[in-house]
């Protein structure tokens, strides 16, 4: 045989040999994840619990392929192309998707719609509605290639001054639950998942990645658990990412008792949890981590494969775990519209999704103040509805309109309405003056800011989300020059903040001097002449408004509501949507007042990921935090204990009055229904949400004056017209957590229902009887390492 057909011959017996072996190799099915798990090598297994290319490193870095990551999304679960084992695209979120907008050589677009942050969503009190932007979120997601979207943010606001609240949905833990959990089911009815963050106790960014969160067992339980509890049992997330922080000493991803114990054995959780993207950590080895129960590493590193394969052959990891955790990235991943080869398009219908925001992020808006001016131009019979042609629009937000905070919560939408657009959009005309002297001012800060900007703090580019420049100083006699070409002045006041550091008191949660003299001078020019001022406050957390709530006519709190927040905001502006939104946070008269601020990292302006301030020693707030105020977080502290607030949990006005009638409670099982009557008293449409807070007998543990248990919104109620609405409170969740005996209590005897407005506007009670105590046992975990000084009654 000639040289040449010889080595033909082989090649074809080589490439049999391997197509047979090909065959051979079970391809990845739903029904076949036992097969695919005894076909695959050490090798294999180790890798598929790393993640792969990610927005960190490139491929040469990594395990995966670049090819599979979406340019600008946070990672990838690797691929196994043997097995039939598809990578898959995790992006940000929470607030749409997070990829970059354009890509280099290509003349198509990849922005993303940017819905109101978690904080706005949240205040709509609106399950649906919730649910709805959870669906189109979860469209965009498989549209654009991505599987996952990392969201829902569901950290409490244990303290206004965290920079990620805006992130998260609120200072009760039972709302954050009920939202998250509407979130949720949207996104994964459409065929993509979550990963439910960041579990658990990451309420500060500070040191996020060091610090220890010292924290009781019970406020574990019933505060910074609950939600995701609540969660897990009502919508299965197919993710849950754990935190950068540790917990009672112990790091998130390394931590059995909360990813295993609390997570799966006390919940029923049977997704997957991915570390947040750390990679390799300091003080932890990635043995230990899959031991805890965190299935894949984010973002990957090849030292961490290795690891896990060197583990198994040395008797330091069973392979009955790495095996455990196998099996759920496979059951995982065949959930996903990677391995479903979901025909994405890359254009998801932006203009559908520009109206579930717009709609959306009206409900979540929540006027605070109207001494009656609002609303203008009312097409309804309000007596003082005055009509509104022209207005002076004040302050760098009202033209830089601040549509989400920064940080990987940041999306990049096709564009943001401002307040001028938004006013245009609605017939109502403002000032040329104004407008040229903030457009260039804008111009110039922006320019600045990047000039100045330490190349430290990564979160402070464009990419990182839209910056906040300081407020411009204007003159009594430029705003004077406005009050006779104006009917009425807006004034917006922005705050921004984000990812990788907490807020300070002095010039974020406070009004700066420049803003103070805007307000007064902007009221004393325009109240001379009988027209009325505006405060809108285009803010992700709360600020200070005690100081100068008593100026402007009326205060609109629009959050950050997404890229049609002009247009959102003009809606409530002239009554084309009656305010529905509620805080879902106090809004306390300073900053200190909250007891959690003693022990919260404060005035600091230090970058998260170093702790320059540590010299050897532990030091408060970064290496460690302690939850001194215990259970007593937000309106739990400030009702209990009788302390006065600005704005309390709950509240929100409304063009319209409603009446609550006839409420009834009865126990059936381990269900409590309570129903109340809820009638439009008022002159205009509107909706109403209907709190339901629950005192429970004085038994042998000390509980908060009352607390939410359930809540309910009507529909759009006429002028005259009722809904009766009904809301289920499983016994449990009554409950309140016992320590000594790890389990769940709910104590036999009169449980006083207080059904309000807000938790200070109570407008019906009902009392109901439990006849038998409940009790429910879980895991012992989470045991503090320290004792901790807590407040009590
Ligand atoms: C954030 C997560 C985010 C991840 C991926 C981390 O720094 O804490 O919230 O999902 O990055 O971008």
């Amino acid at each position: 045989m000639a040289r040449k057909s010889i080595v033909t011959c082989l090649t074809a017996m080589m490439l049999m040999a391997t197509t047979t072996k090909a065959q051979q190799a079970p391809q990845l099915r739903p029904d076949n994840i036992d097969d695919v798990l005894k076909a695959m090598t050490l090798e294999e297994k180790a890798k598929l619990l790393v993640g792969g290319a990610n927005k960190f490193f490139s491929s040469s870095a990594v395990v995966g392929s670049e090819a599979t990551l979406v340019q600008g999304a946070a990672g990838t679960s690797p691929e196994i192309p043997r097995l039939g084992i598809p990578a898959t695209v995790l992006t940000d979120g929470p607030a749409g998707v997070r990829i970059d907008p354009t890509r280099k050589g290509d003349s198509q677009t990849y922005y993303a719609t940017a819905f109101p942050i978690g904080t706005c969503l949240a205040s709509t009190w609106n399950t649906e509605l919730v649910g709805r932007v959870g669906e189109a979120i979860g469209n965009e997601t498989k549209e654009y290639r991505c599987d996952v979207i990392l969201g829902p943010g569901m950290n409490l606001h244990r303290n206004p001054l965290c920079g990620r609240n805006f992130e998260y949905y609120s200072e009760d833990p039972l709302l954050t639950g009920k939202i998250a959990a509407a979130y949720i089911n949207g996104v994964q009815s459409q065929g993509a998942g979550v990963s439910a963050k960041h579990f658990a106790v990451n309420s500060q960014e500070t040191d996020r990645t060091g610090v220890d969160e010292r924290v009781s067992q019970r406020a574990a339980r019933e505060l910074y658990l609950r939600g995701f509890e609540i969660a897990v049992r009502e919508s299965q997330p197919w993710t849950v990412m754990s935190s950068y922080n540790r917990v009672n000493g112990q790091y998130s991803m390394g931590n059995h008792d909360l990813l295993t114990k609390i997570l799966r054995d006390d919940w029923g959780f049977k997704g997957i949890v991915m570390s947040d993207w750390i990679g390799i950590r300091r003080g932890l080895t990635t043995v230990s981590e899959v031991q805890a129960g965190n299935d894949l590493m984010e973002p990957g590193q090849p030292a961490q494969v290795q690891e896990i394969i060197d583990g198994v052959k040395n008797g330091q990891l069973d392979i009955k775990d790495v095996n455990r955790n196998v099996r759920r990235m496979l059951e995982y991943i065949v959930k996903t519209p990677s391995y479903n080869k979901y025909p994405y398009t890359n254009k998801p219908d932006l203009t559908a999704h520009a109206a579930i925001t717009r709609q959306s992020a009206c409900e979540g808006i929540v006027l605070l103040k109207n001494n009656g001016t609002l609303p203008w131009n009312s097409p309804f019979s309000i007596p003082h509805s005055q009509s509104i042609k022209t207005v002076a629009l004040f302050g760098e937000n009202s033209y830089e309109f601040l549509s989400g905070g920064t940080g990987s919560g940041c999306v990049h939408p096709p564009y943001v309405v401002d307040m001028l657009m938004g006013l245009k959009n609605a017939g109502i005309m403002s000032s040329p003056v104004l407008t040229d002297i903030y457009r260039k001012y804008i111009e110039f800060a922006r320019v600045k800011f990047q000039a100045e900007r330490h190349p430290g703090k990564w979160f402070q580019t464009e990419m990182m989300g839209q910056q906040k420049y300081p407020e411009i100083g204007l003159s009594p006699i430029a705003i004077n020059k406005e009050v006779s070409k104006a009917d009425a002045a807006i004034i917006t006041i922005g705050r921004q903040a984000g990812e990788g550091i907490d807020r300070d008191i002095a010039t974020e949660f406070n009004l700066v001097p420049e803003e103070h003299a805007l307000i007064m001078d902007v009221c004393n020019a325009f109240h001379a002449q009988g027209k009325p001022v505006i405060v809108v406050i285009n803010s992700g957390s709360v600020i200070e408004t005690a100081s100068w709530s008593g100026y402007p006519d009326a205060i609109i709190c629009a959050w950050q509501p997404g890229m049609e927040g002009g247009n959102s905001i003009a809606d409530i502006l002239t009554g084309k949507v009656c305010p529905s939104g509620r805080l879902t946070m106090t809004w306390p008269l300073s900053a200190t007042d909250h007891p959690s601020t003693k022990n919260f990292p404060l005035n600091d302006d230090l970058f998260s990921f170093s702790n320059m301030k540590n010299d050897g020693r532990p030091v408060p707030g970064h290496d460690y935090t302690n939850h001194e105020e215990d259970i007593y977080v937000g309106y739990r502290y400030f009702d209990t204990f009788g302390r006065q607030v600005a704005y309390p949990f709950g509240y929100g006005l409304s063009y319209t009055t409603f009446d609550y009638s006839k409420p009834t409670a009865k126990v059936n099982g381990d269900l409590v229904t309570v129903s109340i009557n809820v009638k439009n008293t008022g002159s205009m449409a509107g909706k109403e949400v209907a709190q339901v807070y629950v005192t429970a007998p004085r038994g042998s543990i000390e509980k908060p004056a009352k607390e939410l248990k359930a809540f309910a919104k009507t529909r759009e109620l006429q002028p005259g017209e009722s809904e009766t609405l009904t809301m289920v409170i499983p016994v449990r969740l009554l409950a309140s957590f016992d320590e000594a005996g790890s389990q769940w209590i709910s104590e036999a005897g009169t449980y006083n229902v207080q059904i309000g407005a807000s938790i200070a506007d109570i407008r019906a009670t009902v009392p109901f009887k439990l006849a038998k105590t409940y009790t429910e046992e879980t895991t012992r975990a989470l045991k503090p390492q320290q004792k901790l000084n807590l407040l009590k009654q």
